[in-house]
């Protein structure tokens, strides 16, 4: 008995022992992989959307720091102004401005690309970082379902406005943040609104596919340009997205430790629009700051030419 007590004692202190000591290993597991470049961005101009906040937010003040002019594309002023006052007075780069792009609005971003392009002689960077997840049933002003319209028609058009000015900054780069969820998403051709049944998880699967299928077509299209385009995971990141669902949200704001900071969430964005080593590397889909697996249905060739066409005409635009 006292044998058996005597083991029990031991094991109580040797395994939050071992615990402690592992913590930090653990931790750096998580916090996955770093963007290793130094790269200064002197000169460079770079767009985020939806950078008031989470991994866009890290992404901007990272690329700031680097010396590149960074325009905060946010739905909201109030927020984007205040980070980009943050962002210029914790770099030091006054470069960094908020100008307002609501992605769920085609109108919205036909204004800010008129503007841009008006305000902004040249392009070189464009992360397409914004996103939703976990709406209620929603529409977008021009009736898209939220998720499929902001994450994937939403970035689609912007790209089309400012591709000219990226095409002529050259060489330029486009970073589309997609996730993991890509992996289990269906583009469903009969129902992309989720008009006839909705589930906000298989919506958000299909626009996170979405951003694959588009990476892998403009890839294609923009071979020989100078502009690449690669898609990205960050990781899964302690940040505002759950916002919606206050128990899923409560739940991830408990389990910190487990979850990368926005800063760790935004290495392999700023990895895809800086390492030198990728300078001619195009469609392909990064996590960790290292090439990742694409699913087969994002692979598919026949599915990216038909998102992109369906895209073109849902958009009202000819891009060929
Ligand atoms: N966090 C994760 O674990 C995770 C995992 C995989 C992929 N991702 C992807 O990472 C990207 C960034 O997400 P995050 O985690 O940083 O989330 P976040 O903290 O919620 O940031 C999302 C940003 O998108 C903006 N946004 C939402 N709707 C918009 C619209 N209609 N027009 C313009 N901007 C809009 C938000 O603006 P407001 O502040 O005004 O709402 C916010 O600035 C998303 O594409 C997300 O799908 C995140």
């Amino acid at each position: 008995m006292l044998a058996f007590l005597g083991s029990l004692l031991a094991l109580s202190i040797t395994i939050p022992l071992l615990v402690f000591m592992a913590a930090p290993y653990i931790r750096k597991y998580i916090a996955g992989g770093v963007c290793k470049s130094t790269v200064k961005l002197n000169g460079k101009v770079a767009v985020i959307t939806g950078a008031n906040t989470g991994i866009g937010k890290e992404t901007a003040k990272d690329l700031a720091r680097r010396g590149a002019r960074v325009i905060l594309a946010c739905r909201d002023m109030v927020k984007g102004e205040a980070a980009a006052c943050e962002i210029r007075t914790m770099t030091g780069n006054q470069q960094v401005i908020a100008k307002k792009l609501d992605l769920a609005d085609t109108k919205s971003i036909q204004e800010f690309a008129e503007n841009f392009l008006k305000e902004e002689k040249e392009l070189h960077i464009l992360i397409n970082n914004a996103g939703v997840i976990m709406c209620s049933y929603s529409k977008t002003v021009d009736g898209f379902e939220m998720q499929f319209g902001v994450n994937h028609l939403g970035h689609f058009l912007l790209t089309f406005l400012l591709l000219e000015r990226l095409k002529q900054s050259s060489p330029a780069r486009i970073v589309n943040v997609s996730s993991l969820a890509h992996r289990i998403g269906k583009i469903s051709f009969h129902d992309l609104q989720s008009e006839k049944s909705y589930n906000w998880g298989q919506a958000y699967c299909q626009s996170k596919l979405a951003n694959i299928h588009f990476t892998m077509e403009l890839a294609r299209r923009l071979q020989g340009t100078g502009v690449t385009v690669n898609a990205v995971h960050p990781g899964s990141v302690l940040t505002e997205l759950p916002r919606q669902t206050s128990t899923i949200y409560t739940i991830w704001r408990n389990i910190p430790f487990f979850l990368k900071t926005p800063e760790e969430g935004a290495q392999t964005s700023v990895y895809c629009a800086v390492a030198e080593e990728l300078e001619s590397v195009s469609g392909k889909y990064f996590s960790d700051c290292k090439p990742a697996y694409v699913s087969a249905q994002g692979r598919d060739e026949k599915t990216s030419k038909k998102l992109w066409k369906i895209s073109c005409e849902l958009l009202c635009i000819e891009w060929d």
